[in-house]
């Protein structure tokens, strides 16, 4: 079935729908977009993924005519009108449509599309665990903006598909290993979390905020803190969090087993704390 995609508040068959050559998140990565889980028709975290967009647009400097009850309304409407009962939910904001100039345009004016996302779901995966590599963070320093411009993030996930992996872990020089190409990231010893703090070098995800949640929830204790590879290496128990993965464990990095080359009991525990938010 052909899918309904919002552009502006309109809405067109997929066939149908069409934006600018000149928009600017085409020519410039100069915009902004969200992904967010649909489970038995209600969007997870809703609110969360629209002040994420709401705080990424004033620090980028996109002036936004759209509420935050426009936004919602938009994001609601693609998930009704395209039934999604279980899937995933795709929203971008770029700065618009301007003949190409590096500065803002004034003229410009801000496009938004909405569209599902194909989404398929790998349960098989959360049971036992994905590989994963390091790899170097070549990003800029605006990395809680969830900016269009995702090169940095494409070129290592590239490389860990090409490694035969399924995540990369990015090594920031100065900080350690921070976070996944599209994910964020954990390790867990003797009993503790420890995941890097925000700040302009991680995505505040808001799995990653779900799963804090929860952790203090069950008394496992969090540490806010910064690793490095070593550590990394040595942990107990690596795991992974982001909207379509969920709570993933990590149980082989570069060419060392973690732990118990299983995922540990830190891990599904919260696995299974993310599940029961869910459902
Ligand atoms: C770099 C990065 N970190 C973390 C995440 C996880 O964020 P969320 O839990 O909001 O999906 C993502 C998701 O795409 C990401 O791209």
């Amino acid at each position: 079935m052909s899918m309904l995609i919002c552009i502006n508040g309109q809405f067109y068959p997929e066939s149908e729908a069409q934006i600018s050559v000149y928009d600017r998140g085409f020519q410039f990565g100069d915009g902004l977009y969200e992904v967010a889980r649909v489970y038995s028709g209600q969007v997870f975290g809703l609110q969360e993924h629209l002040e994420r967009m709401i705080s990424g647009a004033k620090a980028i400097h996109i002036p936004l005519k759209w509420s935050i009850d426009d936004l919602r309304n938009i994001v609601l409407e693609v998930v009704q009108r395209n039934s999604i009962e279980d899937g995933l939910i795709y929203w971008q904001l770029t700065r618009g449509t301007a003949l190409r100039t590096h500065a803002f345009p004034p003229s410009a004016q801000p496009n938004l599309i909405a569209y599902p996302l194909v989404f398929t779901p790998h349960p098989e995966l959360a049971e036992k665990g994905i590989n994963a590599v390091v790899e170097p963070d070549q990003r800029w320093l605006m990395c809680n903006v969830k900016s269009t411009n995702l090169l940095g993030n494409v070129l290592a996930k590239e490389a860990a598909k090409q490694k035969g992996a399924q995540e990369a872990l990015l090594e920031r020089t100065g900080y350690g290993v921070i976070e996944g190409s599209s994910s964020n990231l954990y390790i867990v010893r003797d009993g503790t979390i420890r995941t890097a703090p925000l700040s302009n070098l991680i995505l505040p995800g808001i799995t990653r905020h779900f799963v804090l949640q929860i952790a203090e929830k069950l008394d496992i204790p969090v540490r806010k803190e910064y690793f490095d590879r070593t550590q990394l290496y040595n942990a107990h128990e690596v795991f992974i969090s982001s909207t379509s993965l969920e709570v993933m464990p990590v149980v082989q990095i570069d060419d060392r087993t973690i732990g118990a080359g299983k995922p540990g009991p830190i891990t599904r525990k919260l696995q299974a704390g993310f599940r029961q938010l869910v459902n």
